[in-house]
């Protein structure tokens, strides 16, 4: 058999959770790890199981988008989360929570600047870092489980095709190398934290969140079912919604699409 190309050892000495990745489920190739962990069939996995796989044929971004990434230079992986405490009103907050944590790993051990586009992308210096795709699914009305599905552009150095935000990886920011197993540890270990800031300190998570948000007071518009909508920026409120000013100065509260300056 092949030696796996991630570390899996080296990622291990660096993890620092109590259950999210401690069940760990590795592959060469898959159709999308979102896909994986969403199907009923695979319903045995623990909470906090991550599965990351190192190409993925069928990845899978927001609005039906398709997720390219080149084979074992990134970082793609999704978590299993199946304890409800963490669901709460809505899964807003397990957005901005997962978003921040990616965020915090990058600026702590690179020291480059990311910041969030709402409601969950990564950027720096303007270019998309990180995409986010969080799936639930639910038994009668009560949400059973989630998924969040991260794609972390880390040593890749060229982006060949179309996208609505110009792609970058944080070798070409940062100009070395990246540890992906250390890299990988670190979001995960924030991210188990955030959540649990989410629930205790809901506050403290959205204040950090939105203090990595360049937009907020800016022009946007933002496209919601093929409808455009222009205003300002106005701010997150307590449940992670966007609230946009409009024009005749009205609030209007956006639960998700996409965001452009
Ligand atoms: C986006 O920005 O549109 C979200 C991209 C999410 C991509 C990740 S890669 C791991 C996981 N598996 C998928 O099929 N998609 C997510």
């Amino acid at each position: 058999m092949r030696k796996a190309v991630l570390e899996l050892e080296k990622f291990d000495l660096k993890l620092n959770t109590n259950f999210v990745g401690r069940n760990f489920i590795y592959c060469e190739e898959i159709d999308s790890t979102n896909t994986y962990l969403m199907e009923r069939k695979n319903k045995g996995n623990t909470d906090g199981t991550v599965i990351l796989a190192e190409r993925q044929t069928d990845g899978r971004g927001r609005k039906n988008r398709v997720w390219y990434s080149a084979k074992e230079q990134n970082l793609n992986f999704s978590v299993l989360l199946t304890n409800k405490k963490y669901f709460g009103k809505n899964l807003n907050l397990i957005n901005l929570a997962s978003s921040l944590a990616v965020s915090q790993a990058i600026e702590n051990l690179y020291q480059l600047n990311a910041e969030l586009k709402w409601p969950n992308d990564v950027l720096i210096k303007g270019k998309k870092v990180c995409g986010i795709l969080l799936e639930a699914s639910s038994q009668g009305s009560k949400i059973d489980k989630v998924v969040i599905g991260i794609g972390l552009n880390v040593n890749q150095s060229m982006f060949q095709g179309e996208f609505n935000l110009p792609p970058t990886s944080i070798k070409i920011e940062a100009k070395e190398n990246i540890e992906r197993e250390r890299l990988l540890a670190e979001v995960l270990n924030n991210f188990e934290e955030l959540l649990e800031k989410s629930i205790s300190k809901p506050d403290e998570v959205l204040r950090e969140w939105k203090s990595r948000c360049r937009m907020i007071g800016e022009k946007i518009s933002i496209t919601e079912n093929d409808e455009t909508k222009y205003g300002i920026f106005d701010d997150i409120d307590e449940n992670g919604f966007l609230l946009l000013k409009l024009r005749n100065n009205q609030i209007e509260k956006i639960h998700l699409g996409d965001v452009s300056i």
